[in-house]
């Protein structure tokens, strides 16, 4: 480090954000962009973000905010009035969930009420159980707190789900919070009603929070369903936040808005945190969630049966490479193949693998060291048919050269 400080015993930055991990997302990124200004024809399955265009009244419905001149500051800093009880109106109608528009904060994106939520509960040395695999960002909001993510290994014998054994297990006086994300980046695995009420006995009986990461909600593929914890168990509801948001649902990620519906105390908090922070999510984009919310909801089912035809086709093609298995996701838009046969002297390992085929067959994909697992890679079919049938053949051949 060559940055000097005045004070020579003082260290120049944040040793809490010097532990934080650069993502494995951004490497990728990184080596993709250095092979494409090297001419390469690359094909993206990288991107954690559907390739649709956000719905033409959603987009209409901010063209007008702002022609009408709604470009301040929101009042109230959590959200609109007029959005919030829109989320509670959906939380009612689609959840059965009863919660008053002041239990809910509208953010930057689900991500950031979730880091809220982290700064609100987390004092040093506190934990918070993640199951692996996870979403990046989990573990390393709860480092950058001064928490210790507790890692709970799932594998594909259990469906990538936590046993309430495991979970009770892992459970120590220091534990904060469960992080339960369902359907699941990056594996798309989805927990039924029974195994998320079996879950919350074991975190009623320790009185944990939970925070409990919905965004994938609306993209999930019959006969799988969406259940929320907080609906499953009255004694956890008043324990759990729920996290949701417009950026999946609604091919809105860069307008940045999520929400969280929780307990009063805790949402008061997580406001506090807010407003010191962004004092709120853009103005423009919390009318663009409203018509989101309250207008037509087919785009939403278009993108839907768009990515089970992808869905079908890229684990069809995967499951019939040499060295490949991969389970049928049952929400969410990435495929999580375990690649772990695949591994000896050319290739020893996940990175190794999507180094490889970065090269070899010009495709990008997640390494799944990035989410706790290297025995898979993490292949986003959020790209068109054609570009995926694309994919699978050179990915099909390169494998089939090395
Ligand atoms: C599991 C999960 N949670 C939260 C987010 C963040 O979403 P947002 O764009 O609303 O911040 C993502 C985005 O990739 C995600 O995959």
């Amino acid at each position: 480090m060559s940055i000097q400080t005045m004070n020579k015993t003082v260290p120049p930055f944040s040793n809490r954000v010097l532990n934080v991990d650069e993502s494995l997302t951004v490497a990728t990124f990184a080596r993709m962009g250095e092979l494409k200004r090297r001419g390469a024809d690359l094909i993206s399955l990288v991107a954690g973000e559907p390739d649709f265009d956000t719905p033409g009244n959603v987009k209409d419905a901010a063209i007008q905010a702002i022609a009408k001149g709604c470009t301040k500051y929101t009042a109230p800093a959590s959200g609109l009035p007029e959005l919030r009880q829109a989320i509670a109106q959906k939380l009612k109608r689609e959840n059965n969930l009863d919660y008053e528009p002041s239990q809910i904060v509208v953010t930057c994106g689900a991500k950031q009420v979730i880091f809220d939520a982290v700064v609100a509960l987390i004092n040093p040395g506190d934990e918070a159980i993640i199951s692996a695999p996870y979403w990046v960002s989990y573990a390393d909001q709860v480092r950058l707190m001064g928490g210790r993510p507790v890692i709970l290994k799932t594998s594909e014998e259990t469906g990538f789900r936590m046993t309430p054994r495991a979970l009770a297990d892992a459970i120590t006086p220091r534990t904060k919070f469960i992080l339960l994300n369902s359907p699941c980046n990056p594996t798309g695995e989805v927990y039924t009603h029974d195994a998320l009420g079996a879950l919350a006995d074991v975190i009623a009986d320790a009185g944990i929070f939970v925070i409990s990461d919905e965004i994938y909600e609306k993209i999930i593929y019959d006969p799988a369903e969406h259940h929320s914890i907080a609906a499953v168990h009255p004694g956890v509801g008043s324990r759990t936040l729920l996290v949701n948001g417009f950026s999946k649902a609604y091919a809105m990620t860069g307008w940045r808005v999520g929400y969280g519906a929780g307990p009063p105390e805790l949402m008061r908090l997580i406001a506090r945190v807010q407003s010191q922070e962004t004092t709120n999510t853009c103005t423009i984009s919390q009318y663009a969630a409203i018509e989101a919310l309250n207008g037509t909801q087919e785009s939403v089912e278009t993108m839907r049966n768009a990515f089970q035809v992808r869905r079908d086709l890229i684990v069809a093609r995967l499951n019939r490479m040499p060295g490949v298995t991969c389970r049928l996701p049952q929400g969410a838009f990435y495929a999580f193949p375990n690649v772990s046969d695949l591994y000896g002297d050319r290739v020893r390992n996940d990175v190794e693998l999507a180094n490889y085929l970065l090269e070899e067959a010009e495709t990008g994909c997640v390494p799944g060291s990035g989410f706790g697992s290297g025995d898979h890679l993490r292949f986003s079919y959020a790209a068109s048919l054609p570009m995926i049938r694309e994919a699978m053949d050179r990915i099909e051949d390169a494998l089939n050269r090395m």
